[in-house]
């Protein structure tokens, strides 16, 4: 039989894991969440949903990936071999690929705004005039197909290139270079005059704030944020070699993904309040209300506004590119592993797939904006099964598989490496995955469904 990759070192471990968590969820997302959810008191309910619901969850990922060394349909077919439990591993298949379908449409955007940015397509007009640039690039036609064709590209490139040439290697680079220019963006964003009130914002607690839906967003943010529910750590972990402390990749993983989540909103916020606009913009916050605090603040230096702002978008086309390859990366160790293709045959297959499902949430916008599915556009309609269902009910089975299925002594023996590291922590986070992280997701779904 062929060997199986593996990555290189810990770096490559955790500069993929955290690749892959590090994305839109932390740049994008997390920020205007953020800004819904008043502030700093949002933060610390998200770490504590990350501490006690999504770690666990990824525990019980990274030990069915390792112990299996599969895809996930393999993984559920070795360890628990004849029971419909394959069927899990089959279903996250095809969600990472639905959610690489509209994640590669944002994906796309930020490959059109560096475009924009580069060709000082931003300081041409009066800063009034950019945040309404979004509006009309995304109900057009071609634009944004050609924007989500050029990321899908570069995805299938990456992925091409395999797990050691291809994603270790990529994530070892881009990770770091993404920790510099994102730090690059939050000294410009502190610097502006007014910033200091976004800085209040972000470290002063309002819990006032907080509601039931403020909890229910933090967990979903959390769940998104680390890639839970969909195979990818589940796939990623079959990669790692035996010796690696899986307690270690976890929370470097999670660590750099809250670190990166926190410098982003430091990036953003200050340079929000600055400008004098309120950081509850929504989703448009990244593409509307910053390209214009860009321009409107280097008034008069078009260069430092294309500056900042093409530095600014360079960093959430890494991070975006960083986490769509490992949701690609799913299906790919699926059609290698269980029908034997070819990596090049399966990534092209399945970049159609996921390119096609794009287009149909590209044209949702524009074109297509009638269509429904259920009352949503196509893009809508998948972020909400993807986010909302997909990602948690794949997280929830996972974690029941681990703590229920399983027997204790194997994940005993996998989590501790044979008894030789973590033996202490073992029972907190053997409890942890089989009755806090399940019984948690149900209460999110029971407030999601009565909201
Ligand atoms: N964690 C990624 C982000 O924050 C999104 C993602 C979700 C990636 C699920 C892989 C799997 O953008």
């Amino acid at each position: 039989m062929k060997q199986r990759e593996h990555f290189g070192s810990r770096f490559a471990v955790i500069a993929a894991m955290a690749g892959s968590a590090v994305g839109l969820g932390n740049i994008w997302r997390f920020p205007y969440i953020l800004g819904e959810y008043g502030g700093a008191a949002f933060i610390l309910v998200y770490m504590a949903a990350c501490l006690v619901l999504a770690l666990p969850i990824f525990y019980a990922e990274s030990i069915i990936g390792r112990s299996s060394r599969s895809d996930t349909f393999g993984a559920m077919n070795k360890l628990a071999p004849g029971t419909p439990w394959r069927w899990v591993g089959l279903l996250t298949i095809i969600s990472p690929l639905l959610l690489l379908g509209y994640y590669s449409v944002v994906g796309g955007w930020s490959v059109e705004y560096l475009f924009k940015s580069l060709s000082f397509s931003f300081t041409e007009v009066p800063a009034e005039e950019v945040p309404h640039f979004f509006g009309r690039f995304i109900s057009s036609t071609w634009q944004p197909l050609f924007a989500h064709t050029a990321f899908m590209a570069l995805v299938a490139g990456v992925v091409l290139g395999g797990v050691r040439n291809g994603i270790e290697k990529f994530s070892k680079l881009a990770m770091p270079a993404l920790f510099i220019l994102i730090l690059v963006i939050v000294g410009y964003s502190l610097t502006l005059p007014g910033s200091f009130k976004g800085v209040e914002y972000l470290v002063k607690p309002d819990f006032s704030k907080l509601s039931a839906d403020a909890i229910a967003a933090a967990l979903g943010q959390a769940f998104f944020s680390l890639s839970l529910g969909v195979g990818t750590i589940l796939t990623f972990s079959s990669y790692v070699k035996k010796e690696e402390n899986l307690l270690v990749s976890g929370v470097g993983t999670a660590a750099s993904d809250l670190l990166f989540a926190v410098i982003a909103a430091f990036a953003v916020i200050p340079a929000v309040f600055a400008a004098g606009l309120q950081p509850s913009g929504g989703p448009g916050l990244v593409f509307e209300t910053l390209p214009y605090i860009f321009n409107k603040m280097g008034e008069g230096m078009p260069l430092l506004s294309t500056l900042v702002s093409s530095i600014f978008f360079v960093a959430i086309l890494a991070a975006a590119l960083t986490s769509a390859i490992s949701m690609l990366e799913v299906g790919v160790a699926f059609l290698t592993d269980e029908w034997g293709m070819k990596r090049r045959s399966a990534t092209l297959v399945l970049t159609f797939f996921c390119w096609s499902v794009g287009i149909l949430c590209s044209l949702s916008f524009g074109p297509l904006a009638d269509v429904k599915v259920l009352g949503l556009t196509f893009f809508d309609f998948l972020d909400h099964l993807c986010s909302d269902w997909l990602l948690p009910v794949g997280g929830l089975l996972f974690t029941t598989f681990v703590g229920w299925k399983m027997s204790k002594d194997k994940v005993r023996d996998e989590f501790t490496n044979g008894g030789t590291v973590n033996t202490r922590l073992f029972d907190t986070v053997y409890f942890l995955m089989r009755y806090v992280a399940p019984v948690g997701i149900l209460v999110v779904f029971a407030t999601n469904l009565l909201m």
